[in-house]
């Protein structure tokens, strides 16, 4: 049997590890072509073997490239475009939690490199892709936030911000591309990665406190809880789906919108 991405061109950001990993490999399960990147090339190679190894009729190609940089981010894209013709599927994944410090003493630059590594690398990934979205009669996005853009998190304010900014700027483009059949949406994840153990190590209370106040009571799996949303909003079944936000936390942080864990993590990072 096909699989359901099957002749499909894929798109994830930063995919050689954590949830962009769980995500490339679910989609190469499906026969998707997947292009990814990271900026470390040793992780790109090895994650570029392992995908090949699974992937199933699809290929697979890594790109060496920084999100925060626009011309690199849209050679990610080009990529695809170069090389298929077309993306059926983007994935902004990419992002890292940078600093971690309040307010009054976090720098205008922190916020700045938060939102080029987050906003921007999302809208400029999406500007590239759009015209061939357009002209190859539809497309879907999905974006990645975070539990923290609503939990207003103590220490980590221009990472809040950009996942904030990236949730409206999901809905806008859903509301401008729907009528070329581009469904937008994001996922506000919770899973096991190596950001997450390395914040579970320098902070393991708040990592115990964070996994019991969640339903399920642990984290997600990167490919099995998270690869299988993101394939969800990418198929044709989910073509009526757009500007949503999806909790891909098992329930943790929409039952638990107040509760925040970064209070006794400054410089922890
Ligand atoms: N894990 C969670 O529970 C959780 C919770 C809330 C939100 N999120 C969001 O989910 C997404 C994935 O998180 P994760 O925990 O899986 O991350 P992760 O384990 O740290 O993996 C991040 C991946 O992105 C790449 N990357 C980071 N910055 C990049 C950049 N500027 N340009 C290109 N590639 C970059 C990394 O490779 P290189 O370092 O080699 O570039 C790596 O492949 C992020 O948007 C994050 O904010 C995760």
């Amino acid at each position: 049997m096909p699989g359901r991405l099957a002749g499909k061109v894929a798109v994830v950001t930063g995919a050689t590890a954590g949830i962009g990993l769980g995500i490339a490999k679910r989609f190469v399960k499906e026969g998707a072509t997947v292009i990814f990147n990271a900026r470390r090339a040793d992780r790109g190679t090895a994650a570029q073997q392992q995908l090949r190894q699974l992937a199933q009729g699809g290929e697979v190609h890594f790109v060496q490239a920084d999100v925060s940089v626009r011309e690199q981010v849209e050679a990610v894209i080009d990529r695809a475009l170069n090389g298929f013709g077309r993306v059926d599927a983007l994935v902004n994944n990419a992002q890292r939690l940078v600093t971690v410090k309040p307010i009054m003493v976090k720098p205008d630059e922190d916020y700045q490199n938060a939102l080029d590594g987050g906003f921007f690398a999302s809208k400029w990934a999406m500007q590239r892709a759009f015209p061939a979205m357009r002209d190859q009669g539809g497309g879907s996005v999905v974006n990645m936030t975070s539990g923290w853009a609503w939990q207003a998190p103590v220490n980590a304010s221009d990472y809040a911000a950009t996942k904030a900014a990236i949730e409206a700027l999901t809905r806008s483009a859903a509301n401008e591309w729907g009528r070329y059949n581009i469904n937008v949406n994001v996922i506000a994840p919770y899973a096991k990665s190596k950001s997450w153990d390395k914040y579970a190590a320098a902070n393991p209370d708040a990592a115990r406190l964070s996994q019991a106040s969640n339903p399920l009571k642990r984290a997600g799996d990167p490919e099995f809880d998270l690869g299988n949303l993101a394939l969800g909003l990418v198929t044709e079944e989910a073509r009526f789906i757009t500007g949503q936000t999806f909790d891909g936390s098992g329930g943790a942080f929409y039952l638990r919108r107040t509760h925040s864990s970064t209070e006794a993590w400054t410089g922890k990072m």
